[in-house]
């Protein structure tokens, strides 16, 4: 199938050669993807390291160009024609971020370079301020350094203190220890929403409203939830939710913070530069109104825009038919690599996303991605930026095999060949 872009709006074009017509296809999807034609190795390309980053459709990447094409120019600031059709192109990606993530007000959306930079901007306007000793940050045993090392670093600068909510061998989240935890000395509860390593989805608006009832806010990581499920901020009733362009079929380089009006308006300014100010002389600076105050310099605009296309995409295809598939692709994998001799599953949480994360007796992580590698199929191999999740399992690293709207049972199959090779050389 081919769509074609006018600027930011999606035209399913619905001739399709090879499969039935249905959007509801995922061979539709599939096409949709030029990167996934390639060869590899001399072989098909069949891409399963989407926790990392996920491919983009032809429609992001003609959003970037045509930007660059016929509009590029800087915003906010321009009163020639160029300027205006940025600007109004970059604050429509917002309102389309806002509608996606269903939060109430456009300026509760501030544009960041991934999920990495939001959790840092809270963690320094949000904490910084605020924390004293012995305070006390929550965060899980299945973060991402992400979520982890931000809080550290703050935790170093205020006399706070990190308290970890442990996990069970399944890879869930233990909420009878997170109540425990949680007390008078709480100051912020930040959790991830879809664990990149395990895949366990947590319970996060349980999570949410055990905090509130002691009046603590909550951060939600969501880097690995949005491209496979829908998420309502107001329904979740957290405080921050941050998420990364490039793991919804976006541009890298650009993602989203957003938060409740109330808390974004009562921090400061997490940098300075230009675009954040009203007015500024050498004796003081009047910041600018939300979200621009977080908004220092000048922005990923063609970031942003490609970004609001890839949201534009998604919708278009519903969050229903991409979990039901991928939910079908997840429980097809598992059940063929689950029986493998040698073959250890690691996380097995019964709510899960896509992710299958495994290691194999006698055959190193690193060395099982290179076998695959050679038959075209990209696998991460490694730690996953989530150290303590390998130091729960004792193992240095695993094989991880994320999940895209775009894959497919070949893949699976193609994978579950790869392994049997793998197990042909190493016995
Ligand atoms: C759960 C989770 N949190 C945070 C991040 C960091 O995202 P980024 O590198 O895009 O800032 C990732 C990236 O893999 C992730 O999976």
């Amino acid at each position: 199938m081919n769509t074609v872009v006018d600027a930011r709006k999606i035209t399913v074009v619905t001739e399709c050669a090879e499969c039935p017509v249905s959007p509801m296809n995922p061979a539709h999807w599939r096409a949709d993807f030029p990167i996934l034609k390639e060869r590899v190795h001399g072989k098909q390309l069949i891409y399963l390291d989407n926790g990392a980053t996920t491919q983009k459709p032809d429609v992001v990447i003609n959003t970037e160009a045509d930007y660059y094409r016929h509009y590029n120019s800087n915003i906010h600031r321009g009163v020639h024609a160029l300027s205006q059709k940025a600007t109004e192109a970059f604050e429509d990606a917002r309102v389309k971020v806002q509608h996606f993530l269903n939060a109430r007000h456009a300026e509760e959306i501030v544009f960041v370079r991934g999920t990495t930079e939001a959790i840092n901007l809270v963690a320094q306007s949000y904490g910084r301020p605020r924390f004293q000793p012995g305070d006390e940050i929550i965060v899980s045993e299945m973060e991402h350094h992400a979520n982890i090392v931000p809080w550290q670093m703050l935790c170093q600068q205020t006399g706070a203190v990190l308290k970890v909510v442990p996990i069970n061998d399944d890879g869930e989240f233990l909420f009878e220890d997170y109540l425990r935890l949680l007390g008078p000395r709480t100051k912020m509860v930040a959790v991830v929403h879809v664990s990149n390593a395990l895949g366990s989805i947590n319970p996060v608006r349980e999570i949410v409203r055990a905090a509130h009832a002691q009046g603590v806010p909550v951060l939600l990581d969501g880097a690995q939830a949005v491209s496979h499920m829908k998420v309502n901020v107001q329904e979740l009733d957290c405080d921050f939710y941050a998420f990364s362009g490039h793991k919804l079929y976006g541009p890298t380089g650009i993602g989203v913070l957003y938060g409740k009006q109330a808390l974004l308006e009562a921090m400061p300014p997490y940098q300075g530069g230009g675009d954040m100010i009203r007015t500024v002389t050498f004796e003081k600076t009047e910041y600018n109104v939300l979200p621009y105050k977080f908004e220092a310099g000048t922005a990923n605009i063609a970031g942003s825009i490609a970004l609001g296309t890839a949201i534009d995409y998604v919708t278009e295809i519903g969050f229903d038919p991409i979990a039901q598939h991928e939910h079908d692709l997840l429980s097809y994998v598992t059940s063929e690599v689950k029986s493998m001799p040698g073959l250890r599953l690691i996380g097995t949480a019964k709510n899960k996303a896509g992710i299958l994360s495994f290691v194999m007796d006698g055959a190193h992580p690193h060395d099982i991605g290179t076998i695959l590698d050679h038959q075209g199929i990209a696998v991460r191999a490694g730690h996953h930026c989530a150290m303590p999740v390998m130091q729960h399992y004792g193992v240095p690293a695993t094989v991880r095999a994320s999940l895209a709207l775009y894959n497919s049972r070949d893949d699976v199959d193609a994978l579950v060949s790869g392994l049997h090779k793998v197990k042909e050389l190493f016995g």
